[in-house]
C-alpha cells in the first residue's frame, strides 16, 4: 500500500475539544493539559480561539491560557495555533504572540451563518483583508467547514470547495484545513473530494480534519493517506465538536489516529506515553466522555 513515510499530528483538543464541553474547565487545568500536549512532541498545537465569549464561553479566558502556555509550547518545538473569525481574535492573537492563525469560513451557506453570522463570500472577503493587513505578522491558514458534508442538508459541490481553496492559496496560504466538521463523510466520498483536490493542488497544500461522529474517521483518514495528503488534526480523548453544527461530536482522538499509524509503520513523531498522561489529565479534570478505542485499552495494559 502506498503511503506517506511520516504524517504530522496537530493537536486541536484544547480549541476544538474544549469548545463543545458545557461546564467550564478550571484555567489551570486547561494550561495543565496544553503544556502536558507541549511535551508529546507535536509541531502544532490548537490552544485556543479567540472568538466572542457569547458565542463559546469556553474560550472567555484564552488570552490568558495562551500567554500562559507559550513559553512551554516554544521550548518544546511546538508553534501555537488559534482559530480567529474577525480582526479582534487577529489582534489578540498578535498581543499574545501566536505563531499561526485559523480562519474558519463554512463551504455551508447556512452553517456559516450560525457560525459566525455572516455569508460565506462575506467571511472571505473578510480573510481577504485580514491576510492582506496582517499577512506579514502572521502566517494564516484557510479552514472550510462542512467541506465534507452540511448538517442542514445544503450541497457541498466539489467545484465550489475547490474554488475556496485557489481563493485561499491566492491569498497567500500555504495550505487549507479541509474540514468534516460533522462527521459526515465516508471513505469514498472522501476519495472523491480529495482525489480532485489534491490532482488540482498537490497533497502538501492540505490539512484533513475529520470528525468521527460515524465512526469513520480513520477509515478517511487512510483514503487521504492513499492520495498523499500527511497532516491530520486530532484531539486527545476523541474530545469536540461545533456548538453551532447540529449533531458534531467528537473529533477524531488523536490516540486512535497514533496507533493506526505506529501498527503501519508511519512517523508521526509523537510520544505515546506523554499523549496519554495528557488523555488522564483530561479525564480528571475536564466534564466529557473520553472516547477513544485506544485509552481504556491502555489503562488496562499491566503495569510491570
Ligand atoms: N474576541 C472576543 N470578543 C469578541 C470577539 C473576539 N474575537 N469578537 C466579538 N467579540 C465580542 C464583541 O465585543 C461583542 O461583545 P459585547 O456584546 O459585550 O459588546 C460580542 O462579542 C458580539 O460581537 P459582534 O461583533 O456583534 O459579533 P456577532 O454577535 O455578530 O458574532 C462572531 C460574530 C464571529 C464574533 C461570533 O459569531 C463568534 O465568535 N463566532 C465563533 C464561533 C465559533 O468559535 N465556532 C466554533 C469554531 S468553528
Ligand atoms: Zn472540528
Amino acid at each position: 500500500m502506498n503511503l506517506p513515510k511520516k504524517v504530522e499530528l496537530i493537536e486541536v483538543c484544547p480549541r476544538d475539544g474544549f469548545q463543545n464541553v458545557h461546564d467550564i474547565i478550571p484555567f489551570d487545568a486547561k494550561v495543565a493539559i496544553i503544556k502536558k500536549l507541549a511535551e508529546a512532541g507535536f509541531k502544532r498545537v490548537e490552544a485556543v480561539s479567540f472568538v466572542s465569549p457569547k458565542a463559546i464561553p469556553q474560550m472567555a479566558d484564552a488570552k490568558d491560557v495562551m500567554l500562559a502556555v507559550k513559553d512551554t509550547l516554544k521550548e518544546h518545538g511546538v508553534r501555537s495555533v488559534a482559530l480567529v473569525p474577525n480582526a479582534r481574535g487577529v489582534e489578540t492573537a498578535l498581543e499574545c504572540g501566536v505563531d499561526e492563525l485559523t480562519y474558519v469560513v463554512s463551504v455551508s451557506e447556512k452553517h456559516n451563518m450560525a457560525n459566525v453570522r455572516r455569508t460565506p463570500a462575506e467571511s472571505l472577503e473578510q480573510f481577504k483583508g485580514l491576510i492582506g493587513q496582517y499577512g506579514d505578522k502572521m502566517r494564516f491558514r484557510l479552514a472550510l467547514a462542512t467541506a465534507l458534508g452540511c448538517p442542514f442538508g445544503e450541497e457541498i459541490r466539489t467545484e465550489r470547495v475547490a474554488e475556496m481553496v485557489q481563493f485561499g492559496l491566492d491569498q497567500g496560504c500555504k495550505e487549507v484545513m479541509i474540514a468534516d466538521t460533522v462527521g459526515m463523510s465516508n471513505p469514498k466520498r472522501t476519495y472523491d473530494l480529495m482525489s480532485a483536490l489534491v490532482d488540482q493542488f498537490g497533497a502538501d497544500k492540505f490539512v484533513m480534519h475529520l470528525h468521527d461522529t460515524r465512526g469513520l474517521a480513520l477509515a478517511n483518514t487512510l483514503v487521504c493517506m492513499q492520495l498523499g495528503v500527511h497532516k491530520f488534526e486530532s484531539a486527545a480523548g476523541g474530545l469536540g465538536g461545533c456548538p453551532f453544527a447540529p449533531g458534531a461530536a467528537g473529533n477524531v482522538a488523536t490516540e486512535d489516529v497514533l496507533n493506526m499509524m505506529s501498527e503501519m509503520g508511519v512517523e508521526t513523531g509523537i510520544n505515546n506515553d506523554v499523549l496519554h498522561e495528557a488523555v488522564e489529565l483530561i479525564q480528571a479534570n475536564v466534564h466529557a466522555n473520553i472516547v477513544s478505542h485506544l485509552t481504556p485499552l491502555y489503562k488496562k495494559a499491566p503495569c510491570v
